[in-house]
């Protein structure tokens, strides 16, 4: 048997009709860039995430560096960030000018620590952006708490996080600023690059919008120096037709999470994520730890199944941040993580076989019957 990581032709199958006639209609209208398709998922993802703006952007990349921009964070500020993510959550910050500054993870959830952001703030820190990491939410409540007593901007990075929701709430309308990706293997994916941005703020709304568009909000009218990122019709319309879905898949995630959790448990070197009661988790990642980690991954790879590493070296230790010298005491549960953390196959068309598969390979490996 073979299974795939993730599985993006099962996803394609099964809405084939709904996609191919989104795809079909944009080409017929011609509307590429801008125009009624990007209007429409616009409007249909700020009604569904209930919040007032929302602004269909290049990607989820971008989008932070956007939304950055338009908090004016630039040279000589801070931005706190956490140590384990995807390098564009803290990339942007260096791109926008600023410097990012790093904080461990929580050992539980792999989220930002909340309980080491305050130690961080100096008076040079103008935003913390936190990352509801593998579709899990970090101490939201704590962090927006943190935020407004310090006087701080919270940017949310959602790229993994589509619609979980924290203590009931949606993550995404904690902070002043939320982001998204809709990369393809997202819960929520286009096919190619897209993001978007939402925020209850008209005004951070409208900079935006100018920033994300060449600076101006009318054609040749440029009221500042922007960048050209767009969300184009052809994804727009492909999100508007996959939207409808993304709460049932998010449930068939979780689904097979709690699968796994279960035919997991007790297996001797595997960790097993927790799922807390009080708030959701969505798997857009489902994440085991192991102290043999490499030998198991060859060993599922040699029985056909596809795993993958969120992330192999935690940002900090990265060579690109080499120069901010953080080492691994500074960050000790990152750094012990990213030698033992793995991921595995979770698509919400993953079959039972197919989990069945996995589980027994991972159970064969550490020698459980
Ligand atoms: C946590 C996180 N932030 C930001 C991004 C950037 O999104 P994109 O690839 O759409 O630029 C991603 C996804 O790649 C991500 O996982």
């Amino acid at each position: 048997m073979r299974v795939p990581f993730v599985d993006l032709k099962a996803q394609y199958h099964a809405i084939q009709p709904a996609i191919d006639a989104a795809i079909a209609s944009v080409i017929k209208d011609t509307a590429f860039i801008k125009g009624k398709y990007v209007k429409a998922f616009e409007q249909a993802f700020a009604e569904a995430y209930g919040v007032a703006h929302c602004l269909g952007v290049g990607n989820g990349t971008d989008a932070i560096y956007i939304a950055l921009k338009a908090l004016g964070i630039g040279a000589g500020d801070e931005v706190i960030t956490v140590a384990n993510s995807w390098i564009s959550t803290s990339e942007t910050i260096t791109q926008a000018g600023a410097t990012p500054v790093f904080v461990d993870i929580d050992p539980d959830t792999y989220t930002i620590d909340a309980g080491q952001i305050t130690a961080k703030i100096s008076p040079r820190t103008k935003a913390v952006i936190p990352v509801h990491l593998y579709g899990q939410p970090a101490e939201i409540d704590q962090i927006a708490a943190i935020c407004r007593a310090q006087g701080l901007h919270l940017i949310e990075d959602c790229a993994q996080a589509h619609f979980v929701t924290y203590g009931g709430r949606r993550v995404g309308t904690f902070g002043d600023i939320a982001t998204f990706s809709f990369y393809p293997g997202k819960n929520l994916g286009a096919y190619g690059d897209a993001g978007a941005i939402i925020t209850q703020n008209e005004e951070l709304a409208a900079r935006m919008r100018m920033f994300a568009n060449h600076g101006a909000l009318k054609k040749h009218q440029h009221q500042i120096e922007g960048i050209n990122s767009r969300l184009d019709g052809l994804q727009a319309a492909i999100l508007s037709a996959k939207l409808p879905h993304i709460h049932d898949w998010n449930r068939q995630r979780y689904e097979h999470a709690r699968r796994y959790n279960q035919l997991l448990a007790g297996v001797e070197g595997v960790e097993i994520p927790v799922i807390r009661r009080e708030h959701e988790h969505i798997f857009h990642l489902y994440v085991i730890r192991s102290g043999r980690r490499e030998a198991l991954r060859a060993f599922l790879a040699e029985q056909g199944i596809e795993t993958a590493v969120h992330y192999p070296t935690a940002l900090p230790l990265l060579p690109a941040y080499h120069y901010l010298g953080v080492s691994r005491d500074d960050i000790p549960v990152a750094a012990a993580y990213q030698d033992q953390i793995l991921s595995l196959p979770m698509f919400p068309e993953l079959s039972r076989e197919q989990q069945d598969y996995v589980v027994e390979k991972i159970r064969s490996f550490m020698g459980a019957s």
